[in-house]
């Protein structure tokens, strides 16, 4: 357990919405500040942080993730409790209390991120060294020598040990080496370095640490030709985005979207920094929130090759899902942004990025994918493919626009084809009525995972949830409080824990803090503590209704059936019984 002194101190030289600001742009809501939620999609921001209070927290009111600046952290770096608070103590240059040095994942971490740093300095250097392969391929792709330095570009030579060499002379071990993915054992048990003959892309966090790398053969039809680092402590490749570092600090609400490196680098060297590329994966929400922290538009300039066009469709529903406007970049005559920089120009190039298509108008062009223009068959086809698109477009007016245009593509009158997209529209909004109910009934059913008893105990739940607020808010009642009812009194586990280390807690002297919470509770379950707290915010909770929501605990049966206690059989019995009710009901 760490002194309250060191916690109270961390987290007054961490304020929560520096740390937040770092990771997602805050926007001043009156007194408060707001944000989209780093962790769900969304398109008008629900996450409040409270900066100014006497306890500072954020808490989201669509996903109820919530707690204070270490919880934030932890959900957002997945990081364990000990770890968040290391990184918390070196960001503010502040010393860890001693016991708590030495051990932990947080250490490892650490000596990752050293190691990876190491690596790419040592990759670097070689090319310059006596192989200078690495450093012609890259003069060969018209890389010049401030981008090479920008990116931190380096060269693995033909070696099957020169990285572990040059590291383990550095005091890092063999299991470090496996740990950052950058050797492997082969099966007679010797430690081989993964990358050889490969230009190195060191990948950065949003912070500047090295978390991993790509490296491109160098050799002809050399198999892979990427090779990537797997998932390691220190990195998540769903998670990150390559030259997301040098993006982020464009100010531009435009980001460019590239498949690869080499794209990237092209177009950063072409003078547009505001580009980023997934790694070595398709694209993912994770990303697409990443990205809408910073930007409001994404210029896709994915390959122009049939993977790269499909690639496109996936990523614009990603996009619009977070919130984001996509727009689509044509190629002619290139395969890629890289090769169409080399051949055209960057002033060519930014023309495209002004001319790219809005993501309706792409997908109506793709439409006629496939489809013979002169058959009829074929306009059906692609017409009713477009109906589908029209279908999507929710605000009227703009979909009035696309639909006169198409009836003009197609020569048909507007007053069908518009019949027919409100025919869609219709049927749509029905299967998803049936989705809705569906979700709600299955919700109803569904086990809470933070508090599986709420399910079934809504009163009793909501009951415990008022008397934890007015603690929280009086925490001076509590010896009154717990006059009248027990922690074993409450009916689902997970209030029950939490009143439990509150009386704890309080009883022991600490001063009431939500982070009083931290150490012996999850994130998620820091988020329905803080949602106790934030949620009911604007409510006053009388003493009259702190005695009624006792009176509802005590008149609760204790023979009630504790779902973590019943045998599968029994747990589905009961669990029919809930439907037939809910059916005859
Ligand atoms: P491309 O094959 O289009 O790569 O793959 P590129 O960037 O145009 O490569 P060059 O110009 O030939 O050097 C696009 C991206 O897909 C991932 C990489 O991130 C690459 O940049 N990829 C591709 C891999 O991860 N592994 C592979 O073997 C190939
Ligand atoms: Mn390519």
């Amino acid at each position: 357990m760490l002194p309250q002194e060191f916690l109270y101190q961390l987290k007054q030289a961490n304020p929560i919405d520096q740390v937040m600001g770092s990771y997602v742009r805050l926007v001043r809501a009156g007194s408060l500040l707001k944000c989209q939620c780093p962790f769900h999609s969304e398109k008008t921001p629900s996450c409040v942080v409270y900066a100014n209070t006497q306890d500072p927290h954020f808490y989201c009111f669509g996903c109820h993730a919530g707690g204070d600046v270490i919880t934030f952290l932890m959900k957002i770096e997945g990081l364990s409790y000990m770890d968040a608070v290391q990184m918390l103590a070196e960001r503010a240059g502040m010393q860890m209390p001693q016991q708590e040095l030495d051990n932990g994942e947080g250490k490892r971490r650490t000596r990752l991120l050293e190691l990876n740093r190491a690596a790419a300095r040592w990759f670097y250097e070689q090319l310059t060294g006596s192989d200078k392969r690495g450093l012609i391929y890259l003069k060969e792709r018209q890389l010049k020598p401030e981008i090479i330095r920008k990116y931190g570009l380096g060269f693995a030579p033909e070696s099957w040990s020169g990285l572990a060499d040059a590291m383990r002379r550095l005091g890092y071990t063999d299991k470090e080496l496996i740990d950052a993915n950058l050797c492997s054992v082969s099966k007679n048990g010797t430690l081989y370095d993964r990358f050889r003959n490969r230009v190195m892309f060191p990948i950065f966090d949003l912070r500047g640490s090295v978390i991993a790398f790509g490296g491109r053969t160098i050799v002809p039809g050399g198999e892979p030709k990427y090779l990537n680092s797997s998932d390691t402590l220190v990195f998540k490749k769903g998670r990150n985005l390559f030259s997301m570092n040098f993006a982020k600090k464009s100010q531009s609400k435009r980001l460019i979207l590239a498949e690869g490196y080499m794209d990237v680098i092209a177009i950063h060297q072409g003078g547009f920094e505001n580009v980023v590329a997934s790694l070595g994966t398709a694209l993912t929400p994770d990303q697409c929130r990443l990205m809408r922290q910073y930007a409001e538009e994404v210029v896709i300039s994915y390959d122009s090759d049939a993977a790269g066009q499909n690639a496109t469709l996936k990523a614009v529903n990603l996009l619009r899902a977070a919130g984001l406007r996509p727009r689509i970049l044509h190629m002619h005559d290139a395969k890629d942004p890289d090769e169409y920089i080399k051949k055209f120009g960057p002033g060519r190039f930014r023309l495209l990025l002004e001319e790219a298509d809005d993501a309706v108008s792409y997908e109506l062009q793709r439409c006629r994918d496939g489809t013979d223009p002169a058959s009829e068959d074929g306009t059906i086809t692609a017409l009713h493919r477009a109906v589908s698109v029209l279908a999507d477009i929710e605000n009227e007016l703009e979909r009035n626009v696309y639909l006169s245009r198409t009836a003009k593509e197609y020569d048909i009158s507007p007053e069908i084809l518009n019949t027919q997209v409100e025919r869609e529209i219709k049927k749509r909004r029905a299967g998803q009525k049936k989705q809705v109910w569906r979700a709600v009934t299955a919700a109803g059913m569904m086990r809470d995972p933070v508090n599986p008893e709420a399910a079934s105990h809504r009163k009793e739940a909501k009951a415990e949830e008022m008397i934890l607020c007015y603690l929280f808010r009086n925490p001076d009642a509590l010896e009154q409080v717990l006059a009248q009812i027990a922690p074993e009194d409450f009916v689902t586990g997970l209030n029950r824990r939490i009143y439990a280390a509150l009386a704890e807690k309080l009883t022991a002297g600490y001063p009431f803090s939500l982070s009083l919470f931290n150490d012996s509770f999850s994130p998620d379950e820091m988020g329905h503590i803080t949602g106790i707290f934030s949620k009911n915010a604007d409510i006053t909770v009388s003493e009259q209704s702190v005695r009624d929501c006792i009176a509802v605990l005590k008149d609760h049966p204790q023979t009630a059936v504790n779902p973590e206690s019943l045998s599968d059989e029994d747990f589905s019995a009961s669990f029919d019984r809930l439907r037939q009710k809910k059916k005859s009901n």
